[in-house]
């Protein structure tokens, strides 16, 4: 494998103030990780410099067609002083999964890892330690061909960012209202749903903006051929608990393939709960909503590990779940996969790095 070369800042930048609450992805570290491509030559280059502004043509191909891969996880400090990842192996296959499907080279699985090591351990001292933060890193791939025509880029450029992050939404863990949405679609099978990539997010954001004007957090979307079945909540996967079982929407081609929602479902049948994976409909919800049988329901994901919902709003009627209160098998999730994240509990094998 290629050598990671290492460039220290000579002006390293004022750390977070420990009062201030850390909000989401609004601060980075002191250096990031970067690797070029170019056809016939491979990935060359590898190196963790300062963190910088890059300078582009224009006319690079990711500004026009969306040619880009981005991937998330985290890095703890635990209260010993080690540095842990979670489950990095699943977020370099996935990445590596979106990249065949957006066209883009395959990232060499070891350089991925030890860029992912490098760049966290140069910033080490950047990773927050108090209840409820972590360093978010941001892995990402950009097509750079100076090119106006449609095809895939002879050019790339992989790089990982690093910021010091606290609760995704602003309001932690307290339940979150969704509106359920019958118009807009997130992604159709077939599609790009199942890759992570900046498209997805941008195809979500009108849906977004009309829920947040009603008053609610994020959407509950909906499959893209029936308007039937649930398919993701926001930028998260979504889960139910409905007389004693869980239940989450299978991976059908549209739904992103969640770390966070392959750890649930573990972790669920570890403890010897009833998991589903299949099709389920809006009017199983609704119903189970209104009859009271939906014990709990919450969001997945990365950025909020867990995030329990409140309220579903379907149309004119207001359905709440759990009566508004975070429910006991989503706060065992999040406790328990911070619990790994944080080196406090032991986890299935591989999952701390
Ligand atoms: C995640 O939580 O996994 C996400 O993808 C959210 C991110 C887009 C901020």
């Amino acid at each position: 494998m290629q050598t990671i070369r290492i460039e220290r800042t000579a002006c390293p930048k004022e750390k977070p103030g420990k009062e201030n609450p850390l909000t989401f992805g609004t601060i980075f570290t002191d250096h990031m990780f970067e690797v070029d491509y170019e056809e016939g030559k491979g990935w060359y280059d590898p190196r963790v410099v300062p963190y910088h502004k890059l300078e582009l043509e224009p006319s690079s191909m990711v500004f026009h067609y969306g040619q880009e891969m981005f991937e998330g996880l985290k890095a703890y400090k635990t209260e010993e002083g080690k540095i842990l990842l979670f489950r990095p192996d699943k977020n370099i296959e996935r990445a590596n999964r979106s990249n065949d499907r957006l066209c883009i080279p395959e990232i060499p699985e070891e350089l991925f890892l030890e860029a992912l090591k490098t760049v966290v351990s140069v910033d080490q001292d950047w990773i927050p330690t108090k209840p409820g933060t972590s360093l978010y890193i941001r892995p990402f791939v950009i097509a750079t061909d100076p090119f106006l025509g449609v095809r895939p880029s002879h050019t790339y450029k992989f790089m990982i960012i690093l910021s010091p992050v606290g609760a995704y939404y602003a309001s932690g863990l307290d339940p979150v209202k969704i509106w359920i949405e019958d118009d807009y679609v997130r992604a159709v099978k077939g599609g790009i749903g199942e890759a992570k990539t900046g498209g997805n997010y941008v195809a979500s954001l009108a849906a977004q903006v009309k829920a947040h004007e009603e008053g609610y957090s994020q959407v509950l979307w909906l499959d893209g051929v029936h308007r039937k079945y649930i398919e993701e909540v926001g930028a998260m996967n979504i889960f139910f608990k409905i007389n004693g079982v869980v239940i989450t929407p299978e991976l059908n081609g549209s739904i992103l393939p969640g770390v966070t929602r392959d750890s649930v479902l573990s972790l669920c049948r570890d403890w010897g709960i009833k998991v589903e994976e299949r099709k389920i409909s809006v009017d199983e919800i609704v119903a189970a909503a209104r009859s009271g049988e939906m014990e709990e329901c919450f969001g997945t994901g990365t950025a909020a590990v867990v995030s329990p919902v409140g309220e579903l709003r379907l149309e004119d009627e207001r359905m709440s779940i759990g009566g508004g209160k975070i429910g006991e098998l989503t706060q065992r999730c999040y406790d328990t996969i911070t619990g790994i994240q944080l080196g406090r509990l032991t986890g299935p094998e591989g999952w701390s790095v």
